[in-house]
């Protein structure tokens, strides 16, 4: 239901999420189609006021507003002629090539340019109409970039995001594009800016500097205001997408998806390897790469006809376009070569199906399948690498994937990857994949579920517009913002808001002074597989430096907090001089300097030395021979790390580990995936007590007031030692003490530097 003035959340993509019909009496009929963007969505949409801008596919076809599935579906109508222009032309045989690295030769026309124009005006007005005061509005995708500008014209009081679903190309190829600073200007107009990848975000930030005079800071971009002095903030940032991974993987797991992944491969001929490839029928796929492959391997002997077999599932695609009629000429036709050289009664080299199928025949096509051959030359993410292995929980079968696609930058190591370009090396990979140890299957596949089944589609909608409602109003009367991260701003303005009173005299001592203190792994960085691989993320790095330089004229002050020992906590997150380090969960501390830390090393009693050495012996004994289970050892503790193993081995070795601690009567501390024991008592809530003295010792301030975020168990520790004034925020999901929850790093990034803006005097 609308508000009293319209939607609160307002999303605007080139399709409606329905598909339409025509019935028998002309009557028009809908069903929704089972895109992964409306999966993702629904829930935001139907909590928020929510309403759906988009075109209904046909030409011509107008239709009022309605309501389905939860939402305001909002039909914009196309004639037939804008969809030839806007639609087929300057989105499909402009934007697309050029995006995708020039694959095929973009077509540039004017008269295309005008109606992708008028078109993008005619969505941002409906939007415009259908929006509430201070409303958010989501546009999606390469069809739209003109909108979020349009719109900000029509409505400055909305927060407007956009999110690009394919790669933006390096500034040497977008530079072709004879409208290519429209473009940017017409983006510029959102305040969030969502792409696949970091390579995306990082070449759009690079256009803008060679298009415009604007200035950028790391992801940030700002605008002159009016007066031409620096006004709004742009941030371009990567927000990988994702798919309903547990939907996937539950329909994978029903008995009529395994059944009839059984039946079609008794189809097939039950063959020891089935191959399968699963694309919109588009150049950028790389489906005449992987069957030529395929054909050659034929050819050379290395694969034989009636032991493997190829499954190419290619959906029908903008089928007007010239380009994609001449790849479903050349597909076919080297199919049909392929399969008349190398077939053999009953045994077909090559199945070709030019088809759309349902979730749930693609789960089975997916079961079914030995090797999964994503081979794209380039592509913003694909999505089919994801489904492959969310409906794999037998852990079987093998993703070869394309080092050109956005799966590649975040699934790697666990894919086979292949340069498609290359044809001998992806032979020779199709080859191996067949041959892959289930061992090896099993633990590569693993490591591809734990990542997909964690970051899914709903993480990703929440991720992006958590980022973009931590973004501060232009002109707005009160925020009115989406669920609760209202209320996250008004308690970041109150724990930056300067006490009453007096302006400070230089040099006079403070009456607060601010400590703010954070976990480091999956708080300011991504949790990885290798913990000395671990980073802060760019955008916490560069938070972190911004609020650890405001140490030198204002009594703020940085504190990293962290179960890793003291040395290796300085080595990873290389914090700033002056940044008060916290190691193994309190038990030891230290402040960065130029060149190192300073600090004192912990003195274990003779009676610690002895426990400790015990509980490293009984932890390595439990830990022998469990696959994916090693002891770390720090200067007062042990820890039983589980992140690699099996739900069995992991839970067996926790319960021996407990078991460790109580025969020597210490207590152990449950964290993700580990357990840790210390001989020395002590707590992250400890530490930041301590920490909250020092600061008002070296400051002088009468009141500290301490900012922490924290992602684990132990952390919560920290939550209880806050005070009043304080302010807690956990990131990711869990019980927790905090007032506040973030999703990721990156978000936790955009608060951080809100408070440093909220710090710094103005
Ligand atoms: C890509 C684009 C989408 C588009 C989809 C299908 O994934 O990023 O915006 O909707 O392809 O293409 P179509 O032209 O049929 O909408």
């Amino acid at each position: 239901m609308p508000g009293k003035d319209g939607y609160d959340l307002v999303v605007v993509a080139n399709r409606l999420p329905v598909d339409f019909s025509v019935g028998p009496a002309g009557d028009l009929a809908w069903q929704r189609s089972p895109g992964g963007l409306v999966t993702a969505l629904e829930p935001v949409m139907r909590a928020a006021q929510g309403a759906w801008v988009g075109w209904s596919g046909a030409p011509d076809l107008a239709h009022e507003p309605f309501d389905a599935e939860g939402m305001r579906l909002v039909p914009v109508t196309l004639s037939a002629d804008e969809i030839e222009r806007y639609y087929e032309g300057f989105s499909n045989d402009t934007l697309w090539p050029l995006y995708h690295d020039v694959i095929a030769p973009p077509t540039y026309h004017r008269q295309w340019w005008d109606a992708y124009r008028r078109v993008n005006q005619r969505f941002a007005d409906a939007a415009a109409e259908q929006a509430a005061q201070d409303a958010t509005v989501w546009v999606h995708d390469y069809q739209l970039q003109l909108v979020p500008r349009m719109l900000r014209d029509l409505r400055p009081d909305l927060r407007i995001g956009f999110f690009d679903h394919i790669p933006f190309p390096p500034v040497e190829l977008f530079g072709q594009l004879p409208w290519r600073r429209q473009i940017v200007d017409g983006l510029l107009g959102a305040d969030v800016i969502g792409f696949q990848r970091n390579g995306d975000a990082a070449n759009f930030v690079r256009a803008v500097r060679r298009l415009t005079d604007y200035a950028t800071r790391g992801p940030v971009i700002t605008m002159p205001d009016a007066e031409g002095r620096p006004g709004r903030h742009v941030r371009a940032q990567a927000f990988p997408i994702s798919i309903d991974s547990r939907r996937f993987d539950e329909l994978a797991r029903t008995p009529e998806v395994q059944n009839r992944a059984k039946e079609i491969r008794a189809d097939l001929g039950n063959p020891e390897t089935v191959y399968l490839g699963v694309d919109r029928l588009d150049y950028t796929k790389g489906i005449r790469h992987r069957i030529k492959s395929y054909g050659e391997l034929l050819e050379d002997g290395r694969l034989d006809v009636t032991r493997a077999t190829f499954v190419q599932v290619a959906s029908p695609s903008r089928e007007n376009v010239g380009a994609y009629q001449d790849l479903r000429e050349h597909v076919e036709i080297l199919v049909g070569r392929v399969n008349g050289e190398f077939g053999e009664l009953g045994h077909s080299a090559i199945h070709y199906l030019h088809h759309s199928y349902p979730p749930e025949e693609m789960a089975a096509l997916y079961l079914a399948a030995d090797v999964m051959l994503v081979t794209a030359l380039r592509d913003g993410m694909n999505l089919v690498a994801k489904e492959y292995v969310a409906a794999r929980s037998d852990e079987r079968g093998v993703l070869v994937l394309s080092e050109f696609t956005g799966a590649a930058d975040e699934l790697s190591p666990g894919p086979l990857l292949v340069n498609p370009h290359d044809i001998d090396g992806m032979k020779d990979i199709i080859v191996a994949a067949a041959s892959m140890d289930p061992k090896e299957q099993r633990r590569r596949m693993r490591r591809l579920r734990r990542k997909i089944m964690t970051d899914d589609v709903a993480k990703w909608s929440e991720s992006f517009l958590s980022v973009l409602s931590a973004v501060q109003p232009q002109v707005s009367a009160e925020p009115r913002s989406v669920e609760a991260s209202g209320t996250l701003a008004d308690s970041l303005r109150a724990f930056a808001a300067q006490p009453a009173g007096r302006r400070r005299r230089r040099n006079a001592r403070p009456s607060v002074a601010w400590l703010v203190a954070s976990d480091f792994d999956g708080t300011l960085s991504q949790l990885v597989d290798d913990p000395k691989a671990s980073r802060m993320t760019p955008a916490a790095r560069a938070a972190a430096d911004r609020i650890a330089a405001l140490a030198d004229e204002l009594p703020v002050r940085l504190a990293l907090v962290s179960g890793r020992d003291l040395h290796d906590l300085a080595e990873v997150t290389e914090a700033p001089p002056g940044t008060f380090l916290v190691g193994s969960h309190g038990a030891e501390t230290g402040r960065a300097t130029d060149d190192g830390i300073q600090s004192v090393p912990l003195q274990l009693s003779p009676a610690q030395h002895t426990q400790l050495d015990a509980l490293i012996a009984g932890f390595e004994a439990a830990a022998a021979d469990r696959e994916g289970v090693w002891v770390q050892t720090k200067p007062g503790a042990a820890v039983v790390h589980t992140r690699l193993a099996g739900a069995d081995d992991a839970a067996a070795v926790t319960v021996a580990a407990d078991e460790v601690a109580a025969n020597l009567g210490l207590q152990p501390m449950h964290g993700k995936d580990v357990v840790e024991v210390s001989v020395v008592s002590t707590s992250k809530g400890e530490a930041l007590r301590q920490l909250r003295d020092v600061v008002a010792d070296e400051t002088g301030a009468q009141t500290v007031r301490i900012f922490y975020s924290g992602d684990d168990t132990t952390d919560e520790h920290a939550f209880a030692a806050l005070e009043a004034g304080d302010l807690a925020v956990k990131i990711g999901t869990g019980d927790t003490l905090a007032q506040h929850r973030l999703p990721d790093a990156d978000t936790l990034a955009v608060v951080l530097e809100r408070i440093a803006d909220e710090l710094t005097p103005s």
